[in-house]
């Protein structure tokens, strides 16, 4: 379909709502499903295209959510289904459009399936839906190979018979086999479910690893630890059992045709940690439609790094023959203004640095907020001037640092939880802290409940919250959220309508300027230029239409971008 009804999530700029942290409507603390609907006011007035929330699914919440018990239900603490028909409704009627998360490596193992094949025993086809294997040693009591779960430990766990289970990630989210054809039906029920329901589209979490090898050798034969993009990297088809594999294509070529059931056709976006040049499969459009990269949200302040990122996705979004999506910050990475206030480091390893700072509370480097926020201004200029879509996620609007002191007794991520007694990582709570909404702290949360009497947040918020809380930045012309709206404003009135994703790199585009050229709708060019250079450099003629930063004597400062409308 090539129509713009059909194709409205190629260019949309979505906006991640984690909801237990979002807005809590009936004070228990958790965020829910009828907070985001007292908000869709503050999200239509942000200029946002799509609101795509985290799962709000019945779940112990061992993994924020991602533990879905039930698939077609709302949390009972989150809100009802008829809160979701309500909030779906009211963000339609606001001209936003819905996406919903879909979970489909693993359940809850208080999923009814897990439950049923625990209690059938070895060789049923309730063990079937998931992945069972006998343990090795003479009773079983060893696991059947060496393979580490993605939060630390092994990937297996015994049940008592001499199974055991898979579980890529936490013990208590196992598995499901996609060979058996009762996962396929099943899922393809869920995404009629939540299309029936309103969903215009979906986020799918992990959505390189469904599909496994994992009996074409014997189970002790394959490494220890086959790393999540060893495929990619190594180019051979066949040589990762569990992340990548070509066969997982097939899977997403069956959603398709229940995506083209609906008018219009619903599309998704694959979570794929996978190489750059393997991106693009499953973005095409006989599949979901995009896959979100993350070059962004993996590279420190560099022009050359964001030069390449730039190239890569524009690339990858050429061979898909759908655009591609930016994303700077998300519910599992150190929030980017923190990443762009701690030393950069050429080409370290990815959030390297925040972690081992988080680990610490934040003490071990210095947080140079001032640059943080001057690049976080930059980079959202950057962002929004180019082709595809972009993904925005809770509380980066108002300029949010990742929070880094909350107590490890307070953690609430797995990773944390896991990993306290070891090789200790402090996890991903301090970016899904609940937002500030009011700065002023009388009730203990900064307005993040509703009623005034509640109970504490389920994480707790820092007093710098105050600074930044929604009602402090609405008055003021200078905040972040001030200038999302604006920027926002611009690309939906400028750049978005000429329905033309060419971008030319500008003959500024060098050393430490990113610079490149889109058409505007208004016939003139748009030049975005960010300078990550302490020389501030001169802009080409014509009319600034916003910039991140004061110009200096008409010149861009270090760390700023500005967009030049030209003739
Ligand atoms: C994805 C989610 C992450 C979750 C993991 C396991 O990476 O984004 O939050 O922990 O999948 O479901």
């Amino acid at each position: 379909m090539t129509n713009a009804h059909a194709d409205w999530w190629k260019q949309a700029v979505v906006y991640q709502v984690y909801p237990r942290s979002f807005y809590d409507a009936n004070g228990d603390g958790l965020g829910d499903i009828a907070g985001v609907t007292a908000k869709i006011d503050y999200l239509a007035a942000l200029g946002v295209d799509a609101i795509w929330l985290s799962p709000f699914y019945p779940s112990p919440l061992i993994d924020g959510g991602y533990d879905v018990a039930d698939y077609r239900d709302v949390d009972p603490r989150l809100g009802t289904l008829e809160d979701f028909d309500k909030m779906a409704a009211a963000a339609h009627a606001a001209g936003m459009k819905v996406i919903v998360d879909i979970v489909p490596n693993h359940t809850s193992t208080e999923h009814e399936w897990f439950r049923a094949a625990l209690a059938a025993g070895p060789g049923s086809p309730e063990r079937d839906r998931y992945i069972f294997r006998p343990g090795r040693g003479e009773h079983g009591e060893l696991p059947p190979n060496g393979w580490k779960s993605t939060f630390g430990g092994p990937a297996w766990e015994p049940v008592g018979d001499g199974e055991w289970y898979l579980h890529l990630f936490a013990v208590e989210q196992a598995d499901l086999n996609w060979k058996n054809p009762e996962v396929h039906e099943d899922f393809k029920t869920t995404l009629r479910f939540w299309s029936d329901r309103g969903a215009d589209g979906f986020r799918i979490d992990v959505a390189h690893a469904l599909a496994k090898d994992i009996d074409s050798r014997p189970l002790e034969d394959w490494p220890d630890d086959p790393g999540q993009s060893c495929l990619a990297q190594s180019g051979s088809d066949d040589e990762n059992p569990l992340w990548d594999r070509p066969e997982v294509h097939d899977i997403y070529r069956e959603w398709r045709q229940v995506f083209n059931e609906y008018e219009p056709a619903r599309f998704a976006v694959g979570e794929a940690w996978v190489a750059p040049e393997h991106q693009w499969m499953y973005a095409s459009t006989d599949e979901l439609g995009q896959v979100f990269n993350f070059e962004f949200a993996k590279k420190n302040w560099f022009a050359a790094d964001f030069r390449l990122a730039i190239e890569e996705g524009l690339d990858a979004a050429e061979r898909s023959k759908s655009t591609t999506t930016w994303v700077l910050s998300n519910h599992d990475v150190p929030r980017h203004a923190t990443r762009f206030a701690l030393p950069q480091v050429p080409s370290s390893t990815h959030h390297q640095i925040a972690t081992d700072w988080l680990l610490r509370d934040g003490t071990t480097y210095y947080e140079d907020r001032e640059a943080g926020t001057r690049r976080s201004r930059a980079a959202l200029l950057m962002e929004l001037g180019l082709p595809g879509s972009v993904y925005l996620y809770q509380g980066e609007e108002l300029g949010l640092f990742e929070v880094a002191d909350i107590p490890w007794g307070a953690l609430e991520d797995p990773q944390a939880q896991m990993t306290a007694h070891g090789d200790a990582i402090k996890g991903r709570d301090g970016c899904r802290v609940p937002l500030p909404w009011t700065s002023l702290d009388a009730t203990g949360d900064f307005g993040f409940s509703g009623p005034a009497d509640h109970a504490a947040p389920h994480l707790p918020q820092p007093a710098w919250f105050a600074q930044f809380a929604v009602d402090v930045e609405e008055g003021d012309e200078a905040s972040m959220l001030s200038f999302y709206r604006a920027a926002l404003a611009l690309r939906r009135a400028l750049i978005v309508p000429t329905g033309d994703t060419s971008l030319a790199w500008d003959e500024a585009n060098a050393g430490d300027v990113v610079a490149y050229q889109r058409p505007l709708a208004d016939g003139r060019t748009l030049v975005s230029m960010t300078n990550f250079g302490a020389t501030p450099v001169a802009l080409p003629a014509g009319e600034v239409l916003i910039a991140s930063a004061e110009l200096v004597d008409g010149k861009l400062p270090q760390d700023a971008s500005a967009w030049i409308a030209c003739a």
